[in-house]
């Protein structure tokens, strides 16, 4: 017994001096391991040029349908709406209201053309902006009903793009700030955002969720805020309410004139003097919305994060970025070696290539982005049995060295044929190869970005850590295509005489597989251009790290702190 005491003491001894060994170093200012990997310089060659500028072409194409959608997004619910919100309401618009809030204009707006082209009509920013801002230096989530599409109500893609919001805040541990302007569920279509589990009351749940794990919620109540909206502000941990402009309660003035007869005001039934003064729902009275946001970045910079100093900036890569616009592939035949994408995104054009020679239609390898160290992962054809292999084996490096994963997606769009006994075993190899890469992806818990570059097609997508897999961002090229399987090949499954059903269903799958019919249904996390890649990567990698700085997560909450 005694001996076994000696023993223990021994052990805890020993790990004693190890934490305390690994405090000492820790205090001491932290340098990154020099790196210094080969250059990857793959200028364009003659040979590729043809390719290149049917690319560049289709690029042209795609940037100028992206910028008519932001164009018709950024009018929102029209001039009438406007002239309503601003004149008759006297209230500022949606995105007056971020500049007042957040530090820069510097912000990663998220989806914003989700809500363009669906069945029930073009609803601009889904009726509301979400993204991820600085406020007095902290990255934040917000969350910010646009009233000016009828009335900032919900509808089933609103409440899908806030539960995103609220998701990536939960991956990425970012405070929430909310910006309430909203009539609640837009009646007409109710039962699509009533009552399943990622519907309406989902937002929430995720609030009082987020609470608890110390992830602090905030709300501005700077306009209606009536039914399922007033939950909103009630269940945020601080609140901030607009004098005149805010109002919260669960039925309006003409229900309780039908109800009881009597006459009152918005502002008497639940305006900013009766909520800060007798029923305690918000904490802070603004007499204005310019004061309202000045409280806000107030509580924010309360929430006890220590931020480091800003991070090295990183080398520019060799060749400009625009040249991405060429390497974009307008379909899957016209992809080059994505070796030439990867020079073009990456400090230095440095990249480490892991096991170069082994299953070469996966690039993989480490390399930095502005200081942030990354393994890639890169589609460069079929994924065969051994490119599955390799990429199981480096996801599983990389999760084990804890680096974040980015993922540049292009896959195949033609399923693979089995004709013959031999490929038949082929087939099921790769099989085996692919299940085990897709576990890999899924088992990793190191952050991951995904952008697809080309194809989104079948199941080479998973293993590419498409949306299913979780990864904290997914971003889209104008150029994608996102469907099961390409136009044509498709035609290739339905029977021999099917020759009408094939035109249609060409004609359907062209027609749903652009990156923007993506956009809008909420697949992705917004359309990026090739050329802004680099810096979509940078802001999303400080987003993720910042989590580390956060000096309250220690203490869980078991209880609401509002109750
Ligand atoms: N469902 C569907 N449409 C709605 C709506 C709702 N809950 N609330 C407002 N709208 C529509 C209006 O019909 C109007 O449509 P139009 O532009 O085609 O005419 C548009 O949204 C703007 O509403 P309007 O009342 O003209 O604007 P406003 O700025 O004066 O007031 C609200 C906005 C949200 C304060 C007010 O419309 C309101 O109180 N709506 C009812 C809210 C409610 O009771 N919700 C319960 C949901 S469970």
């Amino acid at each position: 017994m005694a001996n076994m005491q000696r023993c223990l003491f021994r052990f805890i001894e020993q790990n004693w001096k190890c934490s305390f060994r690994c405090a000492s170093s820790a205090a001491r200012k932290r340098t990154s391991l020099r790196s210094a990997f080969p250059v990857l310089d793959l200028p364009l060659q003659p040979i590729q040029r043809h390719v290149y500028e049917a690319n560049l072409r289709n690029s042209y194409a795609c940037l100028k349908k992206h910028s008519e959608l932001s164009e018709k997004v950024r009018k929102g619910g029209g001039e009438n709406a406007v002239a309503r919100h601003t004149q008759r309401n006297k209230k500022l618009l949606v995105r007056d209201r971020l500049c007042l809030l957040l530090d820069d204009q510097d912000f990663l707006e998220l989806s914003p053309f989700a809500g363009l082209g669906l069945p029930y009509g073009d609803i601009p920013s889904a009726g509301c902006l979400t993204g991820i801002g600085r406020i007095n230096g902290l990255w934040c989530v917000f969350i910010a009903n646009d009233a000016t599409v009828k009335g900032g109500t919900a509808y089933p893609i609103t409440v899908k793009k806030q539960l995103r919001a609220q998701q990536i805040a939960i991956q990425n541990r970012l405070p929430c700030v909310y910006l309430v302007d909203s009539g609640g569920a837009f009646l007409p279509l109710q039962s699509e955002i009533f009552p399943d589990k990622n519907q309406g009351g989902r937002t929430f749940y995720n609030e009082a969720i987020m609470s608890a794990l110390k992830i602090p919620q905030v709300a501005v109540v700077c306009g209606s805020c009536t039914a399922g909206g007033a939950y909103v502000p009630t269940m945020a941990e601080e609140a901030v309410m607009v004098h005149r402009i805010g109002t919260i309660f669960l039925g309006g003035p003409p229900l309780v004139k039908a109800a009881t007869g009597e006459e009152v005001s918005p502002e008497q039934l639940g305006g900013a003097t009766l909520h800060a003064e007798v029923s305690g729902c918000v904490d802070h009275f603004a007499s204005e919305e310019k004061e309202a946001y000045d409280y806000t970045r107030n509580i924010i910079s309360t929430l006890n994060f220590e931020l480091p100093e800003e991070d090295e900036e990183g080398e520019e890569p060799l060749h400009p970025s625009e040249e991405l616009l060429g390497l974009a592939p307008q379909s899957y035949c016209y992809s080059l070696d994505v070796k030439m994408v990867v020079s073009r995104l990456v400090d230095g054009s440095r990249f480490q290539e892991f096991k170069a020679r082994y299953g070469d239609t996966l690039v993989t390898g480490f390399a930095k982005v502005h200081g942030h160290l990354l393994g890639i992962v890169a589609s460069n054809g079929e994924l065969s049995y051994q490119a599955a292999l390799k990429g199981s084996h480096f996801v599983q490096l990389c999760d084990q060295r804890d680096i974040p994963l980015l993922f540049l997606q292009n896959t195949v769009p033609t399923p693979t044929p089995t004709l013959t006994a031999s490929q038949a075993e082929l087939n099921s190899n790769r099989l085996k190869a692919h299940g085990s890469m897709m576990s890999a992806v899924a088992c990793a818990a190191v952050p991951k970005v995904t952008v697809v570059i080309g194809g989104c097609h079948g199941a080479e997508s998973y293993m590419m850590c498409g949306r299913s897999f979780d990864p904290n961002f997914l971003f889209l090229w104008p150029n994608a295509r996102v469907s099961l399987m390409a136009p044509g090949p498709a035609g290739s499954v339905l029977p021999p005489d099917a020759d009408v059903e094939d035109q249609k269903l060409n004609r359907r799958l062209k027609e749903e597989s652009s990156a923007f019919f993506s956009s809008g249904r909420l697949w992705d996390d917004g359309v990026i251009l090739p050329q802004d890649t680099r810096k979509v990567l940078k802001v999303s990698l400080d987003i993720i790290k910042q989590q580390q700085y956060q000096k309250s997560t220690k203490k869980l909450q078991t209880t609401l702190l509002r109750m």
